[in-house]
């Protein structure tokens, strides 16, 4: 078995996914996880595009020890400087080059001939040598782009000092046979192409990125690159959690393997998904919550004879447990905190009270408390403490009934710290409470999305609710949990706005925008 690295773009690529706007800590949550996972490369962000990405990135470079950490920039002097400072203090620098070398690309949008490219290409990989030992450059829109400039190209940055060729397939456009065959071309025609690793990655457009991602596998890349759950930018990149295990099931098959720890994958899902508010389909490959229940009575009742009959995954490879009863009224504190560091998620001692606290409250209204709800209280917690609440809710009450108009009541702390009331009717009980909420926040809000979803099951289950918010025309995503589901509503909407409010207050003090990727150079 030859071993294939993994490249992890979740927090880069996956936070493009419209509407996803994680601050530091959150991505410094999903870093650790991605340790755990065993990922051999992570990208933390795009250093240069704004205060933001830089101060995560280096966050996360000056604190993760057991991956490779990595930032995007393009090939220009100013974001090659700007990533040494965000990555410099990594265990192994390293850079993430990209430009682009289809034709579209380069007439269009670069404005630049084949010729200024290479040239660019090969001066910049140069220039970020001296400072970084290992430079991933990536063709951008490589499977529109012609195969012998490619192999020109490549040949000519290798020599420069790259150590990590990726070609991806930018738009989602190529099939699995073109794809394997590109790299096959690329292999048998570029001279130097051993001195590095090849690697692939894919965009889902045409729902083929991790097909397209095997058979780049099965025709000599390295290197996969992915996110976890799928997640980027439009139709989302390669599920890597997919690939990985499709590697690791038909090994009778394939030849190469991966260094996941594959029991790591629903935390890591499951963690990411919160995060982000992209909830994961019920039918999702490998993750999904249908992916091992089976409906039908025949294929049961083959199940209850030999699991193997309809199950080729199981629950257990990718770190499902049963979510059974595991503490009680009567749990201390000890236990309570052996269970979080068994999440792998780290409290400090004032959130560890505080996570207790609001378990002990639990356990007086829930008769059974699941990980599932401990690990939805703690995200809770984390949550807040990553917002440092500008808005907060202090009381509540909404009155509806099938013959009276809902109407809700809202005190809530505003960012000066101060209680302002407000009273609304909507033509449902969400929407006047959400009704109310708006007319004590200064932004402008329109509601785009909204969801409930119970954590477990049984009637007395935690509600979490996640909501899309357009403030001030800008596209914010917010969470919230509660018993209740009007509380874990109000809570949503509440994350939303504050997330918006730290986040323009941080580019204020830095009066610098995001620089759209894939800008001019
Ligand atoms: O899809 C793509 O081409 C990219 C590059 C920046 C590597 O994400
Ligand atoms: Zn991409």
């Amino acid at each position: 078995m030859s071993r294939i690295k993994i490249f992890d773009t979740t927090l880069r690529d996956g936070e493009q996914s419209p509407g996803v706007n994680l601050n530091k800590q959150e991505k410094l949550q999903i870093a650790k996880q991605l340790e755990r996972l065993g990922v051999d490369v992570m990208e933390a962000g795009f250093p240069a595009s704004s205060k933001g990405d830089f101060e995560a990135v280096k966050l996360i470079a000056d604190t993760i020890k057991d991956v490779s950490v990595t930032g995007l920039a393009r090939t220009v002097k100013e974001d090659i400087d700007i990533s040494w400072e965000a990555l410099k203090g990594a265990t192994e620098p390293r850079l993430h080059l990209f430009l682009a070398t289809s034709p579209i690309h380069m007439k269009y949008k670069l404005k630049m001939t084949p010729e200024q490219v290479i040239e660019q290409s090969v001066n910049m990989v140069s220039y970020a040598k001296q400072k970084f030992p290992q430079i991933e450059w990536s063709a951008e829109d490589a499977t529109r782009s012609d195969w012998d400039f490619l192999v020109q190209i490549i040949e000519k940055v290798i020599d420069a000092g790259a150590t990590v060729i990726n070609l991806p397939d930018t738009v989602g456009y190529t099939t699995p046979a073109e794809y394997g065959r590109m790299f096959q071309y690329i292999r048998g025609n570029v001279p130097n192409i051993d001195r590095v690793d090849l690697s692939c990655h894919c965009h889902n457009d045409l729902g083929m990125a991790v097909a397209n991602s095997i058979s780049a596998v099965e025709n000599g890349v390295t290197q996969v690159e992915g996110t976890i759950n799928g997640i980027g930018e439009r139709a989302g990149n390669a599920a890597l959690e997919e690939v990985a295990v499709a590697l690791r099931i038909r090994s009778d098959f394939y030849s190469d393997e991966t260094g996941l720890k594959l029991n790591e994958i629903k935390r890591s899902s499951d963690l990411i998904a919160k995060l982000t508010g992209m909830y994961v389909q019920p039918n999702k490959a490998v993750i999904g919550r249908n992916a091992y229940a089976h409906e039908s009575g025949i294929h049961q009742d083959g199940v209850l004879k030999n699991p193997e009959t309809y199950e080729i995954i199981t629950p257990e490879l990718i770190g499902v447990t049963s979510n059974t009863l595991f503490l009680g009224k009567h749990s201390g504190r000890h236990a309570f905190k052996d269970k979080v560091n068994e999440f792998g998620i780290e409290l400090t001692e004032e959130e560890i009270k505080e996570a207790f606290g609001q378990f002990k409250q639990l356990t007086d209204r829930k008769k059974e408390v699941t990980d599932d709800d401990i690990y939805t209280l703690i995200m809770e917690i984390k949550t807040e403490a990553a917002a440092v609440s500008k808005y907060k809710l202090e009381t509540f009450q909404v009155h509806y009934g099938s013959s009276d108009i809902p109407t809700a009541t809202v005190s809530l702390q505003t960012p000066e710290g101060k209680s302002a009331q407000s009273a609304c009717t909507g033509k449902g009980s969400v929407e006047a409470l959400y009704n109310t909420i708006s007319t004590l926040i200064t932004e402008d809000l329109e509601l785009l999305d909204y969801q409930i979803n119970s954590v477990g099951g049984g009637k007395d289950a935690l509600a979490e609710s996640h909501v899309q918010l357009s403030v001030n025309g800008e596209i914010m995503n917010g969470r919230g949990s509660a018993q209740d589901v009007i509380e874990a509503s109000a809570n949503a909407y509440i994350n939303a706005v504050n997330r918006y409010i730290i986040m323009h207050q941080s580019t204020k003090q830095n009066e610098k925008e995001k620089t759209p990727i894939g800008s001019e150079q």
